[in-house]
């Protein structure tokens, strides 16, 4: 039985294309807008392969209002999953003015035209970047958000609270911000998964490149760290897993539970694994070397960050379910399969 109708932004994406899949084996219609900037339409292919499910596909960029109100009136959405943005740290430091207007233009024409044709539910990917440097660990939703490092984690804090004060102004909005901590993996299938463009800034994609010998050797930015061994601590959630959480919160919304307009929650697994134990890590459950050198420190990096996930827990029934040596086999599986290694 159809649940309901999901537009879902950046679809073609990392997590947008895993979550599509769960949506989709969850018993959801879903459209997919994307304007392929940093993805590929095979990646919707894959998506209908996986679930035996023909994909709705629009190849629109969400910063064109006009395209997407076509979309509002060809569909009957219930609600909407927005993931469109761009997210490279660094490239938004040196380019912030793309970084707004694409992040915050797409969320302010998605908010009003949900608005206009009365489509009453989204659920944003925001980011554990929205704490910065905390000053306690594990961090909770409650915990105060810092001044954010870059433009693209100030997208994320404002996108939030544009999303706050919207709920609070516009009777019947609703929202879910669901905040990542660091998502990596694959899909089991090896049919979808993370696709990098040129060398990748993200420490997993980074890993599985050194891995299969395209990358020399992986750098570990620093070794002087306030942590036992030195090298910088996060929270690593499978991508699937992070799926799952949009599913739930798509389940809470319709069936209308919630304390209030807007809520946040934390997306991760609870845990802390340090740069050095991920990467050793990776080494056992692959059977695969991975040479590497502790270097500097990256600018803008974070020392320690980990979630506290109990809200999730005690009010999605969410949890991250998948081993860390299951994902990382599924990150090494997709790497293989993209480079054509057996
Ligand atoms: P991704 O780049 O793989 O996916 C984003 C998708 O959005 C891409 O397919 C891209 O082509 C599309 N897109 C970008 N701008 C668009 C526009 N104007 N119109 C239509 N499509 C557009 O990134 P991802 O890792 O899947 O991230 C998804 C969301 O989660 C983003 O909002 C990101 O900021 C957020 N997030 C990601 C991480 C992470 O580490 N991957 C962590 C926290 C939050
Ligand atoms: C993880 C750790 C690096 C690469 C970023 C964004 C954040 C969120 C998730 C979107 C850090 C170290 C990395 C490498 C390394 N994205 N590292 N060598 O920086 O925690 O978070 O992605 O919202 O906003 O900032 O993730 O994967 O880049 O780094 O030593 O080649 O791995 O220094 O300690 P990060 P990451």
């Amino acid at each position: 039985m159809e649940k309901g109708t999901i537009l879902v932004t950046g679809g073609a994406g990392f997590i947008g294309s895993h979550t599509a899949v769960e949506l989709i084996e969850a018993g959801y219609r879903v459209v997919i807008v994307d304007d392929l900037s940093n993805s590929q339409e095979s990646v919707i292919e894959a998506i209908a392969e996986i679930t035996h499910t023909p994909v709705d596909f629009y190849e629109v960029d969400c910063t064109d209002k006009e395209a997407l109100n076509e979309l509002f009136f060809k569909h009957k959405f219930n609600a909407v999953i927005h993931f469109a943005a761009f997210k490279a740290v660094g490239e938004s430091v040196e380019n912030p003015l793309m970084y707004y207007h694409n992040n915050l233009l797409s969320l302010i024409n998605i908010l009003e035209l949900m608005v206009e044709h009365e489509v009453m539910n989204i659920v944003f990917s925001s980011s554990a970047t929205v704490y910065g440097e905390p000053d306690e660990l594990p961090v909770t939703e409650a915990t105060p958000t810092k001044p954010a490092h870059s433009p693209y984690g100030k997208t994320k804090q404002m996108a939030e609270d544009i999303i706050r004060d919207s709920a609070r102004a516009y009777p019947g909005l609703r929202a879910i911000l669901l905040r990542y901590f660091n998502p990596f993996g694959a899909h089991p299938s090896g049919l979808i998964g993370e696709l990098p463009r040129g060398v990748p800034n993200n420490l997993v994609p980074f890993i599985t490149q050194t891995a299969v010998g395209i990358r020399k050797e992986l750098s570990i930015f620093g070794g002087d760290y306030h942590t036992p061994d030195g090298s910088a601590i996060r929270d690593y959630i499978d991508v699937v897993d992070l799926a799952q959480a949009h599913v739930v919160a798509m389940e809470r919304m319709r069936s209308g539970v919630g304390k209030s307009a807007c809520e946040v929650f934390n997306i991760g697994t609870g845990q802390g694994l340090s740069v050095l134990e991920l990467v050793h890590q990776f080494e056992r459950a692959t059977g695969v070397k991975v040479p590497y050198r502790v270097v500097e420190r990256r600018a803008g990096d974070v020392e320690q960050i980990w979630a506290d996930t109990s809200l999730a827990a005690n009010e999605l029934g969410w949890k991250a379910t998948r081993s860390t040596d299951q994902t990382l086999r599924a990150a090494w599986a997709w790497e293989k399969h993209l480079r054509g290694v057996k």
